[in-house]
Order: C-alpha cells, then sequence, then structure tokens
C-alpha cells in the first residue's frame, strides 16, 4: 500500500522555521515505520536526521510523535497507524527537549534529570563477600521499573512539563522508585532530598498521559502515587511537612 509520511523537518543550526515535508513510499501493513524512515534515508534523502541504535524496542533512541502519540519508530507497524488503504503518518519529534535535527532531540535534560535521582545502587550495607539474598516477594517491589528503556516517550507526553519545564518529570521518578523499593538500598534515605522538592514528585497531576505512552507498558503513574506515598509517610516519622504544594 502507499502512504504519505509527512515528517517535520527542521535544522535549528541552519536557522529557518520547522515545516513538514512529505514523501510517498510503498509499504507492506507489517514493515514498521522505522523501515520506512531507513529506506528513505537510503534511497530518497540522505540529510533526514532521527536516531535509532537497535531496531528492536530495547535501547529507547528512536522514540518520536507518530500521528501525535509518542511511539517507538521500530516498534509501529503501519497497519496500527493507517488503515487497509494507506494514509498519511505523521512524524514529529519528541516535546520538551530541544530539536538537533528533524526528528532527533537533544537528550541532555531528560538525563541530567534521570542522573539527578541516583539511578544506581547504593547499598545499604558493606559489602561481606556473600550474595545480598533477595526473596522472590522483594524482587517483585521493583521489578516493573527495572523495564524502563529511557526513551522519554513519557517525558514528552507529560501535561505537567508544558507549564513547569522545571518538573522532575515521569521516567526520574520511575528509576528513583526502582531504587526505592529495593530492600538491598538505601532508598528513600539516599533520594528523599531530591525527590521531595516543589519540582520532584508533587508537581505530578495523574493525568496518566505517561502510562498511556510508555512503551514498555510501566504503570507509572502509579508508581509516582506510591512514591508520593512513601514520601509522606518518612516525613511523618520525622516529624516533618513534605514540599507538596510549596
Ligand atoms: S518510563 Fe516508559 S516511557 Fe518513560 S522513559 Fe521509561 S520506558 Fe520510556
Ligand atoms: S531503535 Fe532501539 S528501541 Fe527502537
Amino acid at each position: 500500500m502507499k502512504v504519505t509520511l509527512s515528517i517535520q523537518r527542521s535544522d535549528p543550526e541552519r536557522g529557518g522555521e520547522a515545516r513538514l515535508e512529505n514523501y510517498d513510499v510503498e509499504v507492506k501493513r507489517t514493515d514498521r515505520v522505522l523501515d520506512a524512515l531507513m529506506y528513505l534515508t537510503r534511497n530518497v534523502d540522505g540529510t533526514l536526521g532521527y536516531r535509532r541504535s537497535c531496531a528492536h524496542g530495547v535501547c529507547g533512541s528512536d522514540a518520536m510523535r507518530i500521528n501525535g502519540a509518542e511511539r517507538l519508530a521500530c516498534k509501529t507497524l503501519f497497519k496500527d497507524v493507517v488503515d487497509r488503504s494507506g494514509g498519511t503518518v505523521t512524524l514529529e519529534p519528541l516535546r520538551h527537549l530541544p530539536v538537533q535535527k528533524d526528528l532527533m532531540v537533544d537528550q541532555s535534560p531528560f538525563f541530567e534529570k534521570f542522573r539527578s535521582v541516583k539511578p544506581y545502587f547504593v547499598p545499604k550495607a558493606e559489602p561481606t563477600g556473600k550474595e545480598f539474598v533477595q526473596s522472590q516477594e522483594e524482587r517483585a517491589l521493583f521489578d516493573e521499573a527495572t523495564k524502563c528503556i529511557n526513551c522519554a516517550a513519557c517525558y514528552s507526553a507529560c501535561p505537567i512539563l508544558d507549564k513547569n519545564p522545571k518538573f522532575i518529570g515521569p521516567a526520574a521518578i520511575v528509576q528513583a522508585a526502582r531504587f526505592v523499593n529495593d530492600s538491598r538500598d538505601k532508598g528513600l534515605d539516599e533520594r528523599i532530598d531530591i525527590l521531595d522538592q516543589p519540582d520532584g514528585v508533587w508537581p505530578c497531576e495523574s493525568h496518566f498521559e505517561c502510562t498511556r505512552v510508555c512503551p514498555r507498558d510501566i504503570k507509572i503513574t502509579k508508581l509516582i502515587n506510591l512514591t508520593k506515598r512513601q514520601i509522606k509517610k518518612a516525613r511523618a516519622a520525622d516529624g516533618r511537612e513534605t514540599a507538596e504544594g510549596k
């Protein structure tokens, strides 16, 4: 079938307004959007900018807006975004991150917030030469959060970042939750002062847009609300107020 890829083109280094450019491509219904992009750069227009690496939904580098919704180009089949007779598929870069070129965004602000929550193991106890044994139940508490591939789809879809660009964002809270709920880690003790800030967890209003777009089906809003509850409990135990509403 024939589809028209309507791709947002821009090159901020060279200036000029962003514009939509149309490319007609012959595709199979089971082809991925990424297949068509690779065809275009190899055969039609080598200047088209987009990012990809694994092409199998693992690295998170080809997240973009496809017909207005954040998705991975390598996991989106044409049959999921156009009807049997074909049609137009609009491709735009993620929101809330500066565009580098066409569909490529500068992920630095996203990763800066991600790093701020200490997304690494901070052991509770000194190593003894033995394993830190975990029960299946303990592992289940943070299993979901380990699935994140840092694609920034949630960051783009989050309506809070429209009005508050300083909000730490859903993915950083998911990363924090991964370690906060790990019985071997110092957890919230190590991260509460980062999360309990006016721009930490509190701006989230549970719009569920992050949960809707996450290609790993992580229940992000649930994890954010769980983290808020854990912070409230920890602050109450210390006789302190949280930064909620400040
Ligand atoms: S939480 Fe989901 S949408 Fe957000 S960065 Fe991780 S994988 Fe992507
Ligand atoms: S290219 Fe790696 S997730 Fe799509």
